[in-house]
């Protein structure tokens, strides 16, 4: 069998995760080409990782090499224009998280994977972590009885990554669209996609970038000296599903908070779950008892990260199923239209 040709539109931060996927996989996958819309930096990234052609826009590519499949890989707001001319150029897409900056975007996204009959999956790279499996099966194995009630958090304390994630018109958004979709997504997918009825949410903007503090945490490759940043730097949700959960969310790139964290917590009628670390919390011989699950049932970057291209892969060449399809992307998208629409309007918004 021949190899997949692959592309990337985008050739920035991310792009090299998705590039070092598809080189694990090199027997069944060939990078042939890339593009970025700045000037000079697809060649850059192709010359600095032996990518053959390099474009400086992604119709130019997609008319000119014949793709199979191809990342998104771009800021936010790209992403519905890059995944849908793909789509139509007939690639199977892998597309970054957020899925695209609104709902309507996200449904256009899907609806021209379906005319195309093409594939479309998201960058929800949590959902390869060991955590999630091991979650899924301990809820699919009912030890922690009926869900009711999950926290999912990603507050940072100091942590605007810069560049254009706080410009909204680019990012679509702060924390809650850059790391609650995370989080958000995940509790989802162990709770098993169940779909969301009702959202009461609120964002906050008190701190702003805070580009004062000298920080040695992450940062875009497109940093700035004076960013622009007219996103929330709180945002919290209270989210109903359709099977009676309750799920709350608390994101920030910044907040006074004594420490940041990312943690998933579930609460059951048998049993609760906590991710980090990853325990039990329960009741044994008429007693409360904490069960701490031996074995690695983290989450690791690097290697969940090449597991998501590995399933990308995998499904396109009819391998397995899409762990993250586009309908998980369409209904995340709708959650997080809603937060920000009921933070506008102090209303809760019934979907
Ligand atoms: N899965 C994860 O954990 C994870 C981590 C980081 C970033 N991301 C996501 O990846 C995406 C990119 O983030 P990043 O940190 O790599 O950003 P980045 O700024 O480093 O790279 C984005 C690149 O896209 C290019 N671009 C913008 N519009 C384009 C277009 N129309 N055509 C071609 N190129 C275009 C920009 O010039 C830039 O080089 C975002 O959607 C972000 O949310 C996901």
């Amino acid at each position: 069998m021949s190899k997949l040709k692959a592309g990337i539109i985008g050739a920035g931060g991310i792009s090299h995760s998705h590039l070092h996927g598809y080189r694990e996989l090199s027997d069944r996958v060939e990078v042939v080409a890339c593009c970025d819309i700045e000037q000079g930096k697809a060649q850059r990234y192709a010359e600095r990782n032996g990518v053959a052609r390099y474009y400086d826009n992604c119709r130019d590519m997609l008319a000119n090499e014949k793709l199979d499949i191809v990342s998104v890989t771009t800021w936010n707001s790209a992403h519905a224009e890059c995944a849908i001319a793909a789509l139509e150029a007939g690639c199977h897409v892998i597309c970054e998280k957020p899925m695209a900056i609104n709902a309507a975007e996200a449904q256009a996204m899907k609806d021209a994977a379906d005319k195309a009959g093409r594939l479309l999956t998201l960058g929800f790279v949590r959902r390869h972590g060991n955590d999630a499996a091991a979650a899924r099966d301990l809820i699919q194995k009912d030890y922690l009885g009926e869900i009711y009630y999950a926290k999912a958090t990603y507050l940072r304390r100091c942590g605007f990554p810069g560049g254009w994630f706080g410009d909204k018109s680019r990012s679509g958004g702060g924390p809650l669209i850059d790391l609650g979709v995370h989080v958000i997504d995940l509790t989802r997918y162990v709770m098993g996609n169940p779909k969301p009825v009702s959202v009461f949410g609120a964002t906050f903007d008190k701190i702003g970038a805070r580009d004062n503090i000298k920080t040695d945490g992450w940062v875009s490759e497109t940093k700035v000296d004076k960013p622009i940043f007219n996103v929330e730097d709180l945002a919290v949700a209270m989210i109903r599903f359709d099977n009676g959960a309750l799920l709350s969310v608390e994101t920030s790139f910044n907040l006074n908070v004594k420490k940041g964290s990312g943690d998933i917590e579930l609460f059951g009628s048998k049993a609760g779950l906590t991710f980090t670390p990853f325990e039990l919390h329960g009741e044994l011989n008429d007693r409360l008892a904490d069960i701490a699950i031996s074995g690695d049932n983290g989450f690791d970057f690097s290697r969940d990260f090449d597991r998501e291209i590995k399933n990308f892969v995998d499904a396109v060449e009819g391998k397995a199923e899409l762990v993250a399809t586009a309908e998980d992307g369409v209904e995340l998208m709708k959650i997080l239209d809603a937060v920000y629409r009921s933070a506008e309007t102090g209303e809760t918004v019934f979907l």
